[in-house]
């Protein structure tokens, strides 16, 4: 839903991008919401074949704000937290306690508490020590818990090393080929006041091979077919996870999530059927999938500085703060000029954060009209990791978050100012200089 308007500028859901800049400033980072719910509404149409019960969760962490989690209800799904703080929002949002689903690998006593005392759906257990405390706790309160229990397979999949979880070598969840996970399992099925409700796994993010995703299901199944004649067991839900690669450039590949899930789906009911398994729910949890695509930062221009020969650089009044994506994992994304749509690009640009720091680099390369100070640069599909990964290093407050449907705008979070860094301040009790 970008266009470009009568006036050559930057157009999202019927919204002139150059009047959101003048309302809220810049940088501003705008969510299409149409496209957030079109996403949704492409992984349920991935699942529809499965012939069992499914549900999507929405990974949280990509970005959260309480307006996005109502949304996120509306559309009807349920959500995965993985902090005391992520749960604290969605019961702000008023996100009902039965669809949260809680994940970690140092899930608090204090957060286990807090997930216990509001009463959610599903606790993705990751760990012995987690387990332990959990079995503690939900004895006390002689509160029935539903949990799953996170299952490590022990397959790389083909992704950067920081976002790959699935691996043997990984701190995540309980490892199958050694025989943690059939140990969680007989510990938590003995337990009095846990219902392990099923097995989650999940291998990672931007993963567009999903052969990665079937391996590690057949690798489980098998040993879930050995389990359920061991224990009193019944896989009831599994959750694959979430981990379904988006573009953020036209140069990356191009399964869209949609044909991913219809793929992986088919694939676990061939697994299913081999071993006469009856079809358990089956659950993801996508991020990326359904928040990135929707995302756009608009950011103003200022300084250059031109190396014959060697680069071209045009700084942005943001960047690593607001997107450190490029910064740690290499990042790719594209832009335009949102104030010049149609201008043709003859030069080419590389884009420099405000930071002090030689690595904030957004965009390296980037075809661009001859631009200057005052024109705006739009980065687009920057809706997941970004503003959730924001930080204020440099002391640079974080910018404004608008929601934009329907030719409307809603400003969803507002932009930080200096005021608020002294939140957390004190100055010296003594100092008077
Ligand atoms: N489930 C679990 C247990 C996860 O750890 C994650 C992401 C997801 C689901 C959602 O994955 P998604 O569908 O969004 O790929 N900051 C990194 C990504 C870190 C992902 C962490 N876990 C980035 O900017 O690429």
């Amino acid at each position: 839903t970008i266009h470009i308007n009568a006036r050559n500028h930057l157009e999202i859901a019927g919204v002139d991008t150059i009047e959101l800049t003048k309302k809220y400033g810049t940088p501003l980072v705008i969510y299409d919401i149409q496209t957030v719910r079109k996403n949704i509404r492409e992984l349920k149409e991935g699942l529809a074949d499965y012939k069992g019960q499914t549900e999507i969760s929405y990974a949280s962490k990509a970005f959260s704000s309480v307006a996005f989690y109502q949304i996120i209800h509306q559309e009807n799904i349920s959500i995965d937290v993985v902090s005391g703080g992520e749960l604290y929002l969605a019961k702000q949002a008023g996100f009902p306690a039965k669809k949260i689903n809680f994940h970690g690998n140092n899930k608090s006593l204090q957060e286990l508490t807090d997930a216990l005392d509001y009463n959610i759906g599903n606790i993705i257990v990751d760990n012995f020590h987690e387990l332990e405390i959990l079995k503690q706790l939900t004895e006390q309160r002689q509160q029935m818990t539903n949990i799953l229990l996170r299952i490590t397979p022990g397959v790389s999949a083909d992704t950067h090393q920081y976002i790959m979880t699935g691996q043997a070598d990984s701190k995540f969840g309980f490892d199958l080929q050694n025989g943690q996970a059939e140990k969680a399992l007989a510990e938590a099925l003995d337990a009095s006041y846990l219902n392990v409700a099923g097995l989650h796994m999940h291998i990672g993010s931007q993963i567009f091979d999903t052969e990665s995703y079937t391996v590690s299901m057949h690798q489980i199944l098998n040993h879930v077919n050995k389990w359920q004649n061991k224990y009193d067991f019944q896989l009831k839900v599994f959750n694959m996870g979430g981990g379904f690669g988006v573009q953020h450039t036209v140069e990356e590949a191009e399964n869209s999530p949609e044909n991913q899930l219809k793929m992986i789906s088919q694939q676990f009911m061939n697994l299913l059927d081999e071993y006469g398994m009856p079809y358990p729910e089956l659950w993801i949890e996508p991020g990326r999938s359904i928040v990135g695509e929707a995302g756009s930062t608009i950011y103003e221009i200022g300084s250059q500085k031109k190396l014959p020969n060697i680069r071209h650089y045009v700084s942005i009044n943001g960047g690593m703060s607001d997107n450190i994506r490029p910064a740690f994992y290499d990042a790719k994304y594209t832009g335009f000029v949102a104030n010049r749509m149609n201008d043709e690009a003859n030069t080419t640009v590389s884009i420099a954060g405000k930071a002090c720091e030689s690595g904030d680099m957004l965009i390296f390369d980037l075809p661009l009209p001859e631009v200057e100070a005052g024109d705006l640069l739009a980065v687009i599909n920057t809706g997941d990791y970004t503003f959730a990964m924001a930080s204020n290093y440099n002391r640079i407050p974080r910018p404004a978050v608008v929601f934009v449907e329907e030719g409307k705008d809603f400003l969803a979070i507002r932009r930080e100012t200096p005021e608020d860094f002294m939140r957390f301040e004190n100055g010296l009790p003594e100092y008077n200089n």
